[in-house]
């Protein structure tokens, strides 16, 4: 990948469907806690490494789900319509290696002994920072020159579908594990939104089975009382 550090003008919404908005806030949100998480974890102390390497594989689990769901269900389409994904495809290829990287450096972690443990946590850490790195590069890329393809290309109708045929691709698991990466990254109106919609869309013990489960144990107090709020829910 050639490196040239630019911003690509940030166009305004107006109004469109924003169907990479609330995932990418939620992976950018996940992986700045992952990276600080790594780096402050005493790699020395195995139940403190043990648990920040169970966080690290859930992130890159999701993360890994996450590219895997824009190639099935927007590349392809995308390019049916004549538009190019040629950048964002390569760059979905070299996140696929950094995630094997990754893992293998936390497999050093746990295998390495116990004197170079520190080390192995060090590499582990600059490892994701640059991973990280490129991938907010690469978020940004997708949400201004794929976005605005996606606008040029599709209804917001037809973007919404694209999002429900994601949602439906997943296990009820993972759908929550997205909403609670998800939920805490997002403002107050967004949250509102989104499960407002999720209320609108999903039988009542699945909403509350979310709000319980996901939405509750990831924000503050203060945060759930607001949307509390906002969604009219019974205290
Ligand atoms: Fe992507």
């Amino acid at each position: 990948m050639t490196h040239h550090l630019s911003l690509t003008d940030i166009a305004d919404l107006n109004g469109r469907f924003d169907l990479y908005g609330g995932v990418h806030k939620g992976l950018r949100k996940a992986g700045c806690d992952m990276l600080c998480r790594l780096g402050s974890t005493d790699y020395e102390n195995p139940e403190e490494a043990a648990s920040a390497l169970s966080a690290l594989r859930t992130f890159l689990m999701l993360a890994a789900a996450h590219v895997a769901h824009e190639d099935d269900n927007i590349h392809g389409v995308l390019q049916q319509r004549g538009g190019t994904t040629d950048t964002v495809d390569h760059q979905h290829d070299d996140h696929r290696r950094a995630f094997d990287q990754i893992e293998a450096l936390a497999c050093s972690v746990e295998t390495v002994s116990p004197i170079g443990r520190r080390a192995a946590g060090r590499k582990l850490y600059l490892a994701f920072a640059a991973y990280l790195a490129e991938d907010l590069a690469h978020m940004h890329e997708e949400e201004t020159e794929t976005a605005a393809q996606l606008w040029k290309t599709f209804t917001d109708e037809e973007l919404l579908a694209i999002e429900m045929r994601i949602v439906a691709s997943m296990s009820p698991e993972k759908n929550m594990a997205f909403m609670r990466l998800m939920i805490p990254a997002m403002n107050p109106v967004e949250r509102a939104a989104v499960l407002g919609s999720v209320r609108t869309g999903a039988p009542p013990e699945v909403f509350n089975a979310i709000i319980e489960f996901a939405v509750r144990p990831s924000l503050s107090e203060k945060a759930f009382s607001d949307l509390a709020a906002r969604l009219k829910l019974a205290a």
